[in-house]
């Protein structure tokens, strides 16, 4: 890890954006701005989502750990009107309560171990209005593609950059790598199936409501390679 920022430092944040789905990012938004007037994006980043979702008139506070990304959201337009705690997403507390807590991006991955995974939920629950919502998108562990023998699942074969995913399968642990010809960048993180996410949720006293494949709400299915789930707080 390469300081207080994380694996997000400056060299990261100005180039984050540039991969940017905008279509999906219209998608995520019109689905959370369905969720109520008030929101808090654990991992904000840049802002990519919570600024246009401010812009649907939902009242957006964030929490991260990388000043540069958080650096990045202030300097675009609306940036300097949302409240950004600098902080560890999974124990940090703001004030308030929320319709909405939300963590998308596969940023629950980011917690490399269990603890903290379920800190992070129970830090979710904490700021919910009773009724309130958590919501997660995450992508499904590519366990499948592994045939006996192997760890590795590419998923990025070049010109510029190779890359690829390396699973621990005893011990959850996961990485994502990139290969280019100047450097080579590893990522660790912590993979989870939805089931021990339910698991999570219930330790943090929220109850299971949805989960659908995609923004669109298609269902979740056995062939869904990533799913946006949602628990409730009781009312
Ligand atoms: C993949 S980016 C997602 C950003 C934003 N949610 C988006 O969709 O564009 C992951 C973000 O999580 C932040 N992050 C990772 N681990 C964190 C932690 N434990 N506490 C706070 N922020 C964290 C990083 O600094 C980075 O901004």
């Amino acid at each position: 890890m390469d300081g207080e920022d994380g694996y997000f430092d400056e060299r990261v944040a100005a180039t984050y954006d540039a991969g940017t789905d905008e279509r999906e990012i219209a998608e995520t938004v019109d689905l959370l701005a369905g969720l109520g007037g008030s929101a808090l994006e654990f991992a904000i980043g840049t802002g990519r989502v919570a600024l246009p979702l401010a812009g649907h008139g939902v009242r957006v506070a964030g929490i991260d750990m990388s000043r540069a990304m958080v650096a990045r959201l202030r300097a675009k337009p609306g940036g300097d009107k949302i409240d950004v705690a600098i902080g560890d997403f999974s124990t940090t507390r703001v004030d308030g309560e929320f319709d909405l807590v939300y963590l998308v991006f596969n940023t629950i991955m980011n917690l490399t171990d269990q603890q903290a995974q379920v800190a992070c939920f129970r830090n979710a629950a904490a700021h919910l209005r009773p009724g309130g919502r958590f919501l997660i998108e995450t992508m499904q562990p590519d366990l499948r593609r592994l045939p006996p023998g192997q760890n590795l699942v590419p998923f990025q074969d070049g010109p510029e950059v190779w890359a690829f995913d390396r699973y621990d399968v005893a011990t959850q642990q996961m990485s994502s790598n990139y290969l280019s010809r100047e450097a080579f960048r590893s990522i660790p993180f912590r993979y989870v199936w939805p089931s021990e996410l339910d698991l999570m949720a219930q330790m943090a006293g929220l109850t299971p409501e949805d989960r659908w494949e995609s923004w669109s709400r298609e269902p979740f299915t056995h062939e869904s390679t990533r799913h946006v789930s949602t628990w409730r707080r009781p009312a």
